[in-house]
């Protein structure tokens, strides 16, 4: 009798999931991290112009700076402007890591599947999405690193006061390694957005997958070199201030 009802409670339970309406929610959250990623990939470009803005002359820094600060609204801006501005895109860094999170491999059993099948076929979309899963992985912390100093120093940006917390305050190791991840994973993550949704298609699959593959090696390359050249240059400016007098709020006018 109390196996019957058992049997009764499952039967239920799966005429529920077959017949039940079809659950829109996991394209809406693969919807949502698309959308989220691609808001931040290009944001990341339009970041890493104003960064390197340094290689101009630290004057040109220094005027982009106080551009972002909002002097263009109110007298010699302020650095709330830049708060609010890092407050949003924090959140949606969090709302992209927590839609990613459902990916990524949930046991070691899991993950040594993944792996063994990587090696079985060498697929190059495949390692792509390894790639992009380790890096995506270091992101969660060196990224929130980043954003929660960008945060909470907000008037601490600047030819100067950058330089100082590169050299000084010991980013120069973790701003590399933030570089490299987020090149590498901006540009996958956008290969593939254009991939799935046939944004460049032409001629066969195959040949667009390669001219795209293409282009994604030599923005992620211009990226890294145009970030390595900017670090070092804040590294530069850093070490030439390194003496104990030197001010990290003290900008050039
Ligand atoms: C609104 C948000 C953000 C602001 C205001 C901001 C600002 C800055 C500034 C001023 C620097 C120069 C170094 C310094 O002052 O410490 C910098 C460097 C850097 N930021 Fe951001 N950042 C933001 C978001 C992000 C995000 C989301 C990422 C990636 C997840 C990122 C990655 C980097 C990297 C890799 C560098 C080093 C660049 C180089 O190689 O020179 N930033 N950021």
């Amino acid at each position: 009798m109390k196996n019957k009802n058992i049997d009764y409670i499952i039967e239920g339970l799966i005429d529920r999931q077959v017949s039940g309406k079809k659950s829109k929610m996991p394209a809406r959250l693969d919807f949502f991290q698309s959308l989220s990623g691609l808001v931040l990939a290009l944001f990341m470009w339009v970041h890493m112009a104003l960064v390197s803005s340094i290689l101009i002359s630290e004057e040109f820094m220094y005027k982009v700076t106080k551009l972002l600060e909002g002097s263009w609204l109110i007298d010699g801006g302020h650095p709330a402007f830049v708060s609010v501005a890092v407050a949003m895109i924090f959140s949606i860094f969090v709302a992209h890591a927590f839609l990613a999170i459902r990916k990524f491999p949930n046991s070691y059993r899991q993950y040594r599947n993944f792996k063994a099948h990587m090696l079985m076929y060498s697929h190059d979309e495949t390692k792509l999405w390894f790639v992009q899963a380790i890096t995506g992985f270091a992101l969660f912390f060196l990224g929130s690193v980043h954003l929660y100093i960008m945060l909470t120093n907000p008037g601490d940006i600047g030819p100067y006061a950058s330089s100082y917390r590169v050299v000084e305050q010991w980013m120069w190791p973790l701003y590399l390694g933030l570089l490299i991840a987020v090149e590498l994973h901006g540009t996958i993550g956008l290969y593939k957005l254009v991939v799935k949704w046939g944004w460049f298609d032409n001629k066969t699959a195959k040949q667009t997958r390669a001219r795209l593959k293409k282009i994604k090696w030599a923005i992620t390359l211009f990226f890294l070199i145009l970030g390595i050249l900017s670090l070092l240059a804040y590294v530069k400016i850093g070490l030439q201030h390194h003496d104990g007098r030197y001010m990290p709020t003290q900008e050039t006018t």
